[in-house]
C-alpha cells in the first residue's frame, strides 16, 4: 500500500498496477512485484499499489481464484480493492501500468490533457518470454485462465523491473 508514505521521498520509485475490477490482475501484479521487489537490491526504493478503474469491487480481497493460484507460486494477496483516483494517482505514481487496452484508453481519457502520458504503460509491453498485447481478464474464466495471467505476469514483472533499474541508472 502507498498511502501513509511521505510523498517527498522521490528517490522511491512508485508503480501502481491498473486493471478493472482490481480483484484479479492488477492485485497479482502487485504481489509479483513486490517479490521481486524484496529478493532485489531496491527494497525501500521502490513501492507498489494497484487500483481499478472500476468500483464494482472496492473493499474487497482478490478473487479466490486468484488467491489460490498465486499461494500455490508463493504469492499472498492481502490487497483490498480500490478504485483509481485520477486527481491523486496521477500525481503520486512514476509508473502507471494498465493491464489491457480497454483501461489503457480509460486512463487516457482522465488524463484528457495528456499531462501524464509518460507515466501510463501497457503491462504486456513489459513481457520478454511470452508475446503479448494486452493481459487478458480472467474474470469468466475457468481457474487455469488465472494461472495462464500469472505466467504473463511473472514475465512482465520482471522485465518491468529491467526498466526501472535502467531508468534509475540515467537519472
Ligand atoms: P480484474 O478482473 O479487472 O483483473 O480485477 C475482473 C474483475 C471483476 C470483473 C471483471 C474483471 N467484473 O465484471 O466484476
Amino acid at each position: 500500500m502507498i498511502h501513509g508514505i511521505p510523498l517527498y521521498r522521490d528517490t522511491v520509485k512508485k508503480i501502481l498496477f491498473v486493471c478493472l475490477g482490481n480483484i484479479c490482475r492488477s492485485p497479482a501484479a502487485e504481489g509479483i512485484m513486490n517479490a521481486l521487489i524484496q529478493k532485489s537490491n531496491f527494497k525501500e526504493k521502490i513501492i507498489c499499489d494497484s487500483a481499478g478503474t472500476a468500483n464494482y469491487h472496492v473493499g474487497q480481497l482478490s478473487d479466490p481464484r486468484m488467491r489460490k493460484q498465486a499461494s500455490l507460486r508463493g504469492y499472498e494477496l492481502t490487497h483490498l480493492a480500490r478504485q483509481f483516483n485520477p486527481q491523486e494517482d496521477f500525481k503520486i505514481f512514476d509508473y502507471i501500468i494498465t493491464m489491457d487496452n480497454h483501461h489503457f484508453q480509460t486512463l487516457k481519457a482522465w488524463d484528457s490533457k495528456g499531462q501524464w502520458k509518460d507515466k501510463i504503460f501497457k503491462m504486456a509491453e513489459f513481457c520478454k518470454k511470452f508475446e503479448v498485447k494486452e493481459i487478458p481478464d480472467p474474470y469468466y474464466n475457468e481457474e487455469e485462465g488465472f494461472n495462464d495471467v500469472l505466467d504473463l505476469l511473472e514475465d512482465a514483472c520482471e522485465g518491468l523491473m529491467q526498466k526501472i533499474k535502467n531508468d534509475s541508472l540515467k537519472s
